[in-house]
C-alpha cells in the first residue's frame, strides 16, 4: 500500500482527512449511530478505548460524542502527522500495528478498534496484526474490526461492480486477500471467544438519504485515484485504460443510479 500512502501524502493530508470525515458520517448513519458494536457497557465509566489506524481520531470523537459516561480514549496510527494539533483530551501515539505494542499498554484496554486500515498489514496480511491487537486487551475486553466486503459485494451497476473486482484483485496482489470476510476466523484463530460478525449495507449517492448524497460519494470515490495507482502495480484483469477510467465511471454511476457497499464488523472477546 506504499503507493497509496505516498499519493495521499502528495495530495496533502487535508483532502484525505475530509474524505474520512464524510465516510464516517455515512457509516454512522448506516450503523444507526452505534459505532461500538461489541457488547460493552458504555454507561459504566472508565473504559479504556484504543482506535488503531485512527488517522485524525474521527471515530474516537464520534464514539465520545454519544456517551454520557466518561471514558479514556487513545488513538494510534503509523502516520503520526495525521493526529490533530488540539488533542482535545485524547491520547495519540505513533505506532505501526505490525510492531509489538508499548509495554505500558499491554492488557489494559476494554476495546481495541480498527476500521478501514487492515490493508496496511500488507504484505504479511492481517493475521499477525490481529494476534498483536489481542495483546492490548484486558480479560473480558473486546477487539472490533470493520472492513469493506470487496469480494462478495451487493449487486450494483457496472462501474461499482468493476470497482469491487479491482479492489479484490488489488488486495490479493498486495498479499492481504479477502480479509473483511476472514476477520471473524482470524479473531478466533487469535484465541478470542464469543466471536461474532455484523454485516451492514451502506447506501451511496442516489441510493443514500439526501443528506448523505455528497458525503457518501466523496467517502467512497476519494481513495479511488490512489487505489488505481496501486492496482496498476499488481496483476490485474483490467487494462491500464480501464483502471484509469474507473474513478470517473464510479462517480457518475453513484450520482445517477447510486450504489451499495457492505461493511463487515467482526468482534471477539478476550478470555
Ligand atoms: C483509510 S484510513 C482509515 C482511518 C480511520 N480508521 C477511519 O475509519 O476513518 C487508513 C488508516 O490506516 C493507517 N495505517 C496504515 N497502515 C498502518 C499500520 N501499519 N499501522 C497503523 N496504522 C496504519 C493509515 O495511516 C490511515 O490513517
Amino acid at each position: 500500500m506504499d503507493n497509496f500512502m505516498n499519493m495521499t501524502k502528495d495530495l496533502g493530508h487535508k483532502p484525505e482527512l475530509q474524505r474520512l470525515v464524510s465516510l464516517d458520517a455515512t457509516y454512522d448513519d448506516a450503523l444507526g449511530g452505534k459505532l461500538v458494536v461489541a457488547p460493552i457497557n458504555m454507561n459504566e465509566p472508565g473504559k479504556r478505548i484504543l482506535d488503531s489506524g485512527t488517522a485524525d481520531g474521527t471515530w474516537l470523537r464520534g464514539v465520545r460524542s454519544k456517551q454520557s459516561a466518561q471514558h479514556h480514549y487513545f488513538g494510534s496510527d503509523v502516520e503520526g502527522e495525521l493526529f490533530p494539533e488540539d488533542t482535545d483530551g485524547i491520547t495519540y501515539f505513533a505506532h505501526s500495528f505490525k510492531d509489538p505494542w508499548p509495554e505500558q499498554y499491554l492488557g489494559t484496554f476494554d476495546l481495541v478498534h480498527v476500521r478501514g486500515s487492515l490493508a496496511g498489514s500488507a504484505p504479511e496480511g492481517p493475521a499477525p496484526v490481529i494476534k498483536n491487537l489481542t495483546t492490548l486487551v484486558k480479560p473480558g475486553g473486546w477487539v472490533q474490526l470493520m472492513e469493506m466486503n470487496g469480494s462478495s459485494p451487493p449487486k450494483n451497476g457496472p462501474a461499482m461492480t468493476d470497482f469491487a473486482k479491482m479492489a479484490s484483485e488489488l488486495f490479493a496482489g498486495i498479499g492481504v486477500g479477502d480479509f473483511a470476510n476472514n476477520n471473524k476466523h482470524m479473531l478466533e484463530a487469535a484465541g478470542l471467544k464469543n466471536v461474532q460478525e455484523k454485516r451492514v449495507i451502506v447506501n451511496l449517492g442516489k441510493k443514500a438519504k439526501p443528506e448523505f448524497f455528497d458525503k457518501s460519494i466523496h467517502g467512497v470515490t476519494g481513495p479511488l485515484v490512489p487505489l488505481t495507482s496501486v492496482a496498476k502495480a499488481v496483476p490485474s484483469s483490467f487494462t491500464v485504460e480501464q483502471i484509469d477510467s474507473l474513478p470517473a465511471r464510479v462517480k457518475a454511476e453513484l450520482e445517477n443510479e447510486g450504489g451499495q457497499v457492505e461493511m463487515i464488523i467482526a468482534f471477539g472477546q478476550k478470555a
